[in-house]
């Protein structure tokens, strides 16, 4: 939500900054801009819109050259979407220019303090209180360090921030409070970013700023401080990403891209996680004597990692026999926790930097509660302040919508359940040995459903225009129909509802006529039969049934208008290998109807606000 770039070195700031602004731009994308600094002057350009037109105005009429600078790509939260509330924004004497991932929550009344004090401002946003406030305590304290202290004790609220500083050509200054700062330390260079997908072209080694910490990044060194302005050590780490992992490469979206890397994620998992047909996750004594001394589970997650989360449910109660329960986060945080000490909090998180799932993290840690996290991103806020950790493994995802991620999530909460349930003695060695030589088959046989991509491309010519799509299924695949038509709704601006099949004749089914395509999602499972009768309910009415079932099903192809076979695997894969197609199904209908399936309107990639 919102990506800083900064950048002091060799090479032409302007270009490096724009450049790492491209790899940013899934943060926030409805407007951008990027301070240089010239001859001890701020010079700042911005634009509405996504990172081109920046680019576009920067090419009609370029700025002068320097090597050092920041950037931001903006997703806004206070203020419309104009140049002028874009960032940087410049202090009223033009000493700092300030960008900002966050919320300043007290900015009203600072605003008004700054006002009594002769300060007046062209932006509606909370950004711009931070360049005066800095500005105002500057010029009182006299020393940049002090001024920031003082600065970032007055402000409320969560902020990451890029800092120019006129008077001096040679630093760019990061804060990091509740949103994702690091340093990439290169030759004669250094640059910091939101997110190391903009440092990867520059340097593997990073710095990871922690929550109440700033940096003051030169050319040639960097130096550390806490709030209180005390000199801090930190210790640098090696990337462990390829350039190419943040590219595009011969596909044309990166939804695409990570949709065809699920094999490859299934099988990094199944490297890391099974050996000689045995999940190994609980060889970890701790993770096992924790999940063995509990007696209840509650996930919290937000968006497609929630629906993971319904299907880790299913799992976990099925095998492992444990009480699960499953919360928005955005939930979770705001209500009265009925627990004990042996409830367990799950947080699922892709981005690992979710700030409703880390508020619920915090408010279970404030209870008492041990957490343990399954995060894709090492390093992140939700890895690093959770209890125990299990990652998911799926690489960088730049797409807004969550595909590989989801996948990654899905099979590691099966091997959990899995293991745990053998620990616990409800599955025998023989019977967790047979599970995991299906897992051990499943990337090949998702591959099979990627070779499906013409065919649910023409089913996606068929439904681009209509304006509803109703998605159903039934025990482990309800959440499947929720995720279905998650990515449907929020890549293609379809509307689409996700519905328990069993649920239709209590309301829903008064929606569906001739005009109503209707997934269904009916791979052989113990659903079976309960969601073939559904189906019947929907094609009596009218409605245009787009099927996603088990190879070789005559019954449901017979009542479906379009069908998409996919492998049979046993049930408690079903939930993987059926939301593939409805992933490619998402992506065809967003391009059919000319969105950019990476960038959906109004979204970003990682929500960092609450
Ligand atoms: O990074 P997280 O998994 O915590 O993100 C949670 C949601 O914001 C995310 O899954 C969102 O719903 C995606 N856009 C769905 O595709």
């Amino acid at each position: 939500m919102c990506g800083i770039v900064g950048y002091v070195g060799r090479k032409d700031a302007e270009s490096v900054l724009t450049v790492g602004l491209q790899k940013l731009e899934y943060r926030g994308y409805d407007s951008a801009g990027i301070a240089l600094l010239v001859k001890n002057n701020i010079i700042v350009r911005k634009r509405a819109g996504k990172i081109h037109e920046l680019i576009n105005s920067l090419a009609e009429s370029p700025l002068p050259k320097s090597t050092i600078g920041i950037a931001h790509t903006r997703w806004a939260t206070h203020g419309g979407v104009c140049d002028t509330n874009a960032h940087p924004h410049l202090s009223q004497r033009g000493i700092f220019a300030v960008v900002h991932n966050g919320i300043i929550d007290n900015y009203s009344y600072l605003r008004e303090m700054l006002r009594q004090q002769g300060y007046s401002f062209s932006s509606e946003t909370d950004t711009e209180v931070i360049a005066n406030l800095l500005e105002y305590n500057y010029l009182r304290e006299g020393e940049l360090i002090e001024a920031l202290v003082k600065t970032v004790k007055q402000l409320e609220g969560s902020f990451a921030l890029a800092i120019l500083f006129r008077d001096d050509p040679d630093l760019i200054i990061g804060v990091r409070k509740d949103s994702p700062l690091v340093v990439g330390l290169g030759e004669e260079e250094n640059i910091l970013a939101s997110d190391p997908v903009a440092i990867l072209p520059h340097t593997k080694r990073v710095v990871y700023l922690d929550d109440g910490e700033i940096a003051f990044v030169r050319q040639n060194s960097v130096e550390f401080y806490d709030f209180q302005g005390k000199p801090i050590e930190k210790e640098a780490k090696i990337l462990d990403y390829t350039e190419e992992d943040a590219e595009k490469g011969p596909y044309p979206h990166f939804m695409l891209k990570e949709i065809y890397e699920q094999p490859k994620v299934l099988s990094t998992n199944i490297e890391r996680y099974v050996r000689s047909l045995k999940p190994v996750l609980l060889r970890d004594l701790n993770l096992r004597k924790l999940l063995l001394n509990k007696t209840r589970i509650i996930i919290e997650a937000a968006g497609t990692s929630y629906h993971a989360g319904l299907v880790g449910k299913y799992l976990l109660e099925t095998y492992a026999e444990i009480p699960t329960e499953v919360e928005y986060s955005s939930e979770f945080s705001y209500r009265k926790l009925a627990t004990d000490s042996r409830t367990l909090v799950v947080a699922i998180s892709q981005s690992g930097e979710t700030a409703d799932t880390i508020d619920g993290l915090r408010y279970a840690k404030k209870h008492g509660l041990e957490v343990l996290a399954i995060v894709n991103r090492p390093e992140s806020t939700i890895a690093r302040e959770s209890d125990y950790v299990i990652y998911t493994n799926a690489g960088i995802e730049v797409g807004v919508a969550s595909t590989k991620a989801y996948v990654a999530q899905v099979q590691v909460l099966t091997l959990l359940a899995l293991e745990l349930a053998h620990v616990k003695g409800f599955l025998t060695e023989d019977e967790l040995e047979g599970m995991m030589r299906h897992m051990e088959a499943l990337p090949k046989k998702v591959e099979r459903v990627l070779a499906l991509d013409a065919h649910i491309g023409h089913i996606a010519e068929r439904i681009y225009k209509t304006t509803n799509v109703m998605f159903l299924g039934r025990g482990i695949n309800y959440p499947t129909a929720l995720e279905g038509a998650l990515k449907l709704k929020e890549v293609s601006y379809i509307h689409a509802i996700g519905y328990a099949a069993g649920e239709m004749k209590h309301g829903p089914l008064a929606l569906v006529d001739n005009a109503l395509p209707v997934v269904v999602i009916n791979p052989r499972s113990s659903a079976y039969e309960l969601t073939v009768s559904s189906t019947h309910e929907v094609v009596s009415r009218g409605g245009k049934v787009i099927s996603v079932i088990t190879e070789g099903d005559r019954r449901m192809a017979e009542l479906s208008t379009h069908t998409i076979y996919v492998p049979e695997v046993p049930e408690f894969l079903t939930p993987i290998i059926t939301i593939v197609p409805l992933q490619l199904l998402a992506y065809y209908a967003a391009v059919l109807r000319g969105v950019d399936p990476d960038k959906p309107r109004n979204l970003a990639k990682s929500v960092t606000v609450r």
